[in-house]
C-alpha cells in the first residue's frame, strides 16, 4: 500500500490503516488478510477485545513486524505506562509504533496520562505517542504543562463531520489527524451527493469518503471484516478527488457524528 504520513517526530507512518472495534469474528484471520493485501497499520485498544488476534496475526503473518505500524490506546482512568506493558504483553509485543491517550479524561487534560506516555515512549515501549478525541484547547494544555507536542490525534472525522480550525491547528502543528469512523459506520454510505460523485468516478461511496480524508493529509482508519471491502478500502489510494469535488464534498459538514452526539473540536 502507497501512501505515508510524516510525524512531526521524524518518522512516518502508513496513509491508511485498518480500524479493529467490532472485528471479533475473526480478528487474526482478518488482520493477517489486511497485511496480505498490503494494509500496514493496525488500530487496536483493549477494550475492542481485538489485541490477542492481532498479536496472533502478527506472529502468523510473513510481514516483517517493522514494516508494520501498530496503534494502540490507553484509557483515561488507567496508568498509561502501566497499561501500555499490558496492551503490548496481550498482544505479545515489545513495542507499539503510537500509543495514544483514548479520550481526555472528565476532570483536567491527561497530564499524567501524558507523562505515563512520555515514560513508555523513553523506554522504547511506544515508537510515538499522541492523543484521541483532543480538542485543540485540550491539546493545547498538554503541550503548556509538558512541552511535549502530540505526534497524533485520532478523531472522528467524514465529510459530514470535520473541523477546518482542527484542520488549520495540526497543520501548524505537524500534527497528523487520523480519521476513525471514516466510513460514518456504514450510516451515510447512501448519501445521494455522495452516491453521484461515487458514479461520476466509477468508485464506491466508501472509496470517495477515504479519498476526501486522505487528499486532505488525514490517515483514515477504516474498519471491515469483509475481505472484499478490504480491497475495495485500500484502492482509495489509487485515486484523487479534484478540487471542486473536494470542496463540494467539505460542504457537507454538520458537524455529525456517527456516534450520536454533535463533534466539538475547537
Ligand atoms: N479513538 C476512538 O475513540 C475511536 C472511536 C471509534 C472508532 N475508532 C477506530 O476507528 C476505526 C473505524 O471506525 P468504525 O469502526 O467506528 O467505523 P467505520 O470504519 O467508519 O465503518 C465501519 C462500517 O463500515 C462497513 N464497511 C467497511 N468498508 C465498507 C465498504 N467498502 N463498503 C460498505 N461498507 C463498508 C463495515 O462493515 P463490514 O465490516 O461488514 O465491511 C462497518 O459496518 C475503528 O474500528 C477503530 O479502530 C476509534
Amino acid at each position: 500500500m502507497e501512501g505515508t504520513r510524516e510525524l512531526n517526530t521524524g518518522r512516518t507512518m502508513p496513509a491508511m490503516g485498518l480500524g479493529t472495534w467490532y472485528l471479533t469474528e475473526d480478528t487474526a484471520g482478518t488482520v493477517e488478510e489486511a497485511l496480505r493485501l498490503g494494509y500496514r497499520m493496525i488500530d487496536t485498544a483493549e477494550d475492542y477485545g481485538t489485541q490477542p488476534g492481532i498479536g496472533e496475526a502478527l506472529r502468523r503473518t510473513d510481514v516483517p513486524r517493522e514494516e508494520v505500524f501498530l496503534v494502540a490506546k490507553v484509557e483515561e482512568d488507567e496508568d498509561a505506562y502501566e497499561a501500555t506493558r499490558a496492551n503490548l504483553d496481550e498482544m505479545g509485543q515489545a513495542y507499539a509504533d503510537l500509543v495514544v491517550i483514548h479520550r481526555p479524561p472528565d476532570q483536567g487534560v491527561g497530564v499524567e496520562l501524558w507523562r505515563g506516555l512520555l515514560r513508555a515512549r523513553d523506554e522504547g515501549l511506544a515508537r510515538d505517542i499522541g492523543v484521541s478525541n483532543y480538542s485543540t484547547g485540550q491539546i493545547d494544555a498538554l503541550v503548556d504543562a509538558t512541552g511535549e507536542v502530540p505526534a497524533v490525534n485520532q478523531i472522528e472525522w467524514t465529510p459530514f463531520g470535520w473541523s477546518q480550525e482542527m484542520l488549520d491547528y495540526c497543520r501548524e502543528r505537524r500534527i497528523v489527524i487520523q480519521a476513525y469512523s471514516p466510513l460514518t459506520r456504514a450510516q451515510r454510505l447512501d448519501d445521494e451527493r455522495l452516491e453521484r460523485v461515487a458514479a461520476a468516478y466509477d468508485r464506491t461511496p466508501a472509496q470517495v469518503l477515504l479519498a476526501w480524508a486522505l487528499r486532505l493529509g488525514v490517515a483514515p482508519l477504516p474498519k471491515t471484516n469483509q475481505r472484499a471491502h478490504l480491497v475495495e478500502n485500500l484502492y482509495a489510494l489509487e485515486f484523487a478527488l479534484d478540487d471542486a469535488v473536494m470542496d463540494a464534498l467539505a460542504q457537507l459538514n454538520e458537524h455529525a457524528s456517527a456516534l450520536g452526539s454533535s463533534l466539538q473540536y475547537g
